[in-house]
């Protein structure tokens, strides 16, 4: 006979009846009377199951006693019209191969207890569920999109270093990196930690942001981007922060600031629009699960015009609120960094639709940002969304080479390992602009997931690595 090649379940599922399959997967349930019995079958292709169904006469107990719920089998049979609704076609079950069992009574997601707390609990297995599958998959198309949009508009990917000496970001606290025996750190004359005896003869750390070195390369291939991880040990236990996370950060000569923000807006009404064309059936699933908002918001974004408004029209807008009545947590007035209820607050509240914040104060931004006029502010660019805040942070580059060092020194940093970045602005410097926008704030807009551990395979959080 015919050796049968295994066919995945999506595929399974757009197959016409009438010929002999082979699927392999985990079940998920078992149920079914003394004749028949009907397994749902998931192998993580899609969030759908292909129905497997088993007459015990033919499969004989012994078998099917082996089966349960997280077991993996390999089933040959007939892929035939489906009498129940729900599917188009199932399989009948000409033979099973058991190739893991189960045991029910220690597999952890056999409980009821489904929630994300839960789950994290296990986070080994969760990724077998509906939920994570789901998750992990539209995580996976946004990276492919990502690399689709930049590539279609001829921008370079360019590869920043994850071990950098470059502490100029002030982005985060940032993690050392050192081979230094910590029980016996040699000292210097001073009785500091000599870091010439360290592995790169100085000190390291891991990046923050790949945006610094990302300018290097855009003013010399013109447009760039990176997607990688960053690192930042800030103390911040709340849900949408993470010490590990995936940013991607274009950076683009010659473009002004409304430049950045054309970008920027059309960048992430792509990926959004993508999630809904090639994730329909995910989105669907977390829709009905766990947010009956979500497609609407995600039609929603990719339809409207992002609001475009100036920090200081936005800290008249809060205080107004304020004065109305409305009670934040944290003060508000001009100067302050805004929090993520005050970003909330204007972007649900106020406008009902996303908002790009230019113009913040210098002193709560980055040294290299493009000073305005006015001496007070920079041209900063923020882009807050419903349900997440700061999705976005960017800005135009300061381009003058004298402004740039007169902010590096107001703020009273030291060049030691700035002056590669400086050299920019020293030789051929031009206009430029750049944005950050980190992967994982994506992707709990787009999946409506609320916490940020439960949309990253292996979440690093304060006092938390496992694996
Ligand atoms: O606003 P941030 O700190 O900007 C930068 O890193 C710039 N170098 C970007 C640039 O202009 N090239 O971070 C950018 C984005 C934030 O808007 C947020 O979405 C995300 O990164 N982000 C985090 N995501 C998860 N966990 C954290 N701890 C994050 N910190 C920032
Ligand atoms: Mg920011």
């Amino acid at each position: 006979m015919e050796k049968i090649v295994r066919t995945k379940v999506k595929d399974l599922l757009r197959m016409k009846p009438g010929q002999d399959v082979l699927a392999k997967g985990w079940v998920r349930t078992k149920r079914g009377n003394k004749e028949i019995a009907f397994i749902a079958l998931n192998d993580g292709s899609t969030i759908n199951n292909i129905q497997i169904v088993v007459d015990k006469a033919e499969i004989g107990a012994e078998v099917l006693a082996k089966i349960s719920t997280g077991a993996c089998i390999a089933v040959t049979g007939a892929l035939v019209e489906s009498v129940g609704s729900g599917q188009a076609v199932e399989i009948k079950a000409r033979a099973i191969e058991v190739y893991g069992e189960c045991d029910p009574m220690r597999y952890p997601l056999q409980k009821k207890d489904t929630s994300f707390e839960y789950l994290r609990t296990v986070g080994h297995m969760r990724m077998r569920t509906n939920t994570f599958g789901a998750v992990l998959r539209i995580r996976n198309q946004m990276a492919f999109a990502i690399h689709e949009y930049f590539h279609s508009k001829g921008f370079v990917y360019l590869h920043t270093p994850l071990i950098t000496a470059s502490d100029a970001e002030g982005a985060g606290q940032m993690f050392q990196v050192t081979t230094l025996d910590l029980n016996n750190v040699p000292k210097n004359k001073k009785g500091e930690p000599d870091f010439t005896k360290d592995f790169f003869g100085k000190q390291t750390s891991l990046t923050v942001s790949g945006q610094l070195e990302g300018e290097l390369g855009a003013t010399a291939l013109g447009e760039i981007y990176t997607f990688g991880p960053t690192f930042r040990a800030e103390n911040s236990n709340t849900p949408r922060h993470l010490a590990e996370f995936w940013l991607i950060e274009p950076e683009m000569a010659f473009y002004d600031t409304n430049d950045n923000m054309d970008l920027a807006e059309d960048f992430i009404k792509h990926l959004v629009r993508y999630a809904l064309d090639h994730c329909y059936d995910d989105v669907k699933f977390l829709n009905d699960r766990y947010d009956d908002g979500l497609i609407a918001r995600l039609e929603s974004v990719v339809k409207t015009d992002f609001v475009r408004l100036e920090y200081t029209e936005g800290i008249k807008i809060l205080e107004q609120a304020v004065a109305d009545g409305v009670q934040f947590e944290y003060p508000v007035s001009w100067g302050v960094d805004l929090q993520s209820e005050h970003e909330r607050f204007l972007v649900e509240k106020h406008f009902g639709k996303p908002v790009i914040l230019t113009g913040y104060p210098k002193d709560i931004k980055a040294f290299y940002m493009k000073q305005d006029e006015n001496g007070k502010t920079v041209r900063a660019m923020d882009v807050l969304f419903p349900k997440i805040g700061e999705i976005i942070g960017g800005s135009e580059r300061e381009a003058s080479l004298e402004k740039l060092e007169a902010r590096i020194a107001e703020l009273g940093m030291s060049r030691r390992n700035l002056e590669w970045y400086i050299d920019t602005r020293r030789f051929g410097s031009c206009p430029h602009s750049g944005f950050g926008l980190g992967f994982e704030r994506l992707l709990l807009f787009v999946t409506g997931v609320t916490n940020i551990r439960d949309v990253i395979p292996f979440p690093r959080t304060p006092k938390n690595a496992e694996f």
